[in-house]
């Protein structure tokens, strides 16, 4: 395939771990906002962040199973993969040879103050690994190594981001521009999906099933679990996240998936009971998830197309990060190449 690399349209990339069930979270704070970047001014590239993945255990036959269908997913929710350079992580060596680089000018004290690995090490203490340590090192790279402008994420990665923005600085203050500066770019409405069960908190695979929907959860576990989740027990639809973290979630659920506010989503729904509440959620999610659920089983079912398309799309990545690899690597001074 001959995609050619136009250079002066900007750079968006984004990456999403196959390390397990993708929530509605990661769809409304992440996915659904890679489709909203004009073709004719971005070239995008959507990775599936294998190597970030076994930073915690994972069995093999399963990851290797989940990168081709998170692979499925970014093309149902819309992604052209002849337009968006979808591809494996693992397949572009260049990250992990920029990663090594870009640890060299990452102080210990900045990892040290991530709140995901905190929270990480916390959770997996048999197996605080230097992988976990140096994981948004390993971001980082897969950011500057394409000369990104914009990094859709969650709000969750906004750290990591800070971190990817303060290390191109301080490499470009060093050896001259070397990296594009990147800007995070977080969804506004539902940006931070919280749980349905203790709406303080993200929405997360790593709870309780009913806390969370998944994108491949069926119509009828969809309507259970949001019909379960937590409410209050003043019965008025109003949009109050600090008082009624419940009500306001599933509001916010409304908004993203409708493109209006809370508030509005609440106007609309006044003066109702909590259960038509729940119902619209429930419409409003099933009617976003099932076309996609649909396509993603098509694509499930013809597995040979979705792997033709990562490996085309792993040699064009390999190919823009080659160029930026190389220029890195002189600039720091490694050994110059003989012209083979
Ligand atoms: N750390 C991100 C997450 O867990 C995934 C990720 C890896 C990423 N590399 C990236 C996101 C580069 C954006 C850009 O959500």
């Amino acid at each position: 395939m001959e995609t050619p690399i136009i250079q002066p349209k900007k750079i968006v990339y984004s990456g999403i771990q196959p390390s397990g069930t993708l929530t509605l979270g990661n769809y409304i704070g992440a996915l659904r906002n890679f489709n909203r970047f004009p073709e004719d001014e971005y070239q995008c590239l959507y990775c599936v962040v294998d190597m970030h993945a076994i930073t915690v255990r994972q069995d093999p036959a399963a990851l290797r199973k989940r990168c081709l269908e998170l692979a499925g997913i970014y093309i149902a929710s819309g992604l052209d993969p002849k337009k968006n350079v979808l591809y494996c992580q693992s397949h572009v060596s260049g990250h992990a040879e920029l990663m090594w680089i870009l640890n060299c000018f990452t102080y210990m004290g900045e990892l040290n103050r991530m709140t995901q690995f905190k929270d990480k090490s916390a959770k997996h203490a048999d197996n605080i690994n230097a992988g976990l340590f140096t994981y948004p090192v390993l971001m980082a790279a897969d950011i500057l190594l394409f000369n990104t402008s914009v990094v859709p994420i969650g709000a969750d990665q906004k750290q990591h981001l800070e971190l990817a923005r303060d290390i191109a600085q301080r490499f470009n203050g060093i050896y001259g521009d070397v990296f594009t500066v990147p800007e995070g770019r977080f969804g506004k409405v539902g940006a931070r999906v919280m749980s349905l069960q203790e709406p303080t908190r993200k929405m997360s695979k790593s709870d309780p099933e009913d806390t969370y929907i998944a994108l491949l959860d069926p119509p009828d576990v969809i309507r259970r679990k949001i019909k379960r989740a937590v409410t209050d027990s003043d019965a008025e639809i109003r949009f109050d996240p600090e008082n009624k973290p419940g009500v306001s979630n599933l509001l916010s659920i409304i908004a993203a998936l409708t493109d209006q506010t809370p508030e509005q989503a609440a106007a609309e729904l006044q003066g109702q009971g909590y259960g038509k509440l729940k119902e619209r959620v429930t419409d409003c999610v099933i009617a976003t998830l099932e076309p996609l659920q649909s396509e993603h089983k098509r694509l499930m079912a013809d597995k040979g197309y979705v792997q033709g398309i990562l490996d085309e799309n792993a040699e064009i990545a390999n190919r823009m990060a080659t160029k930026m690899l190389r220029k890195v690597q002189r600039k720091v001074g490694f050994a110059e190449r003989g012209r083979r």
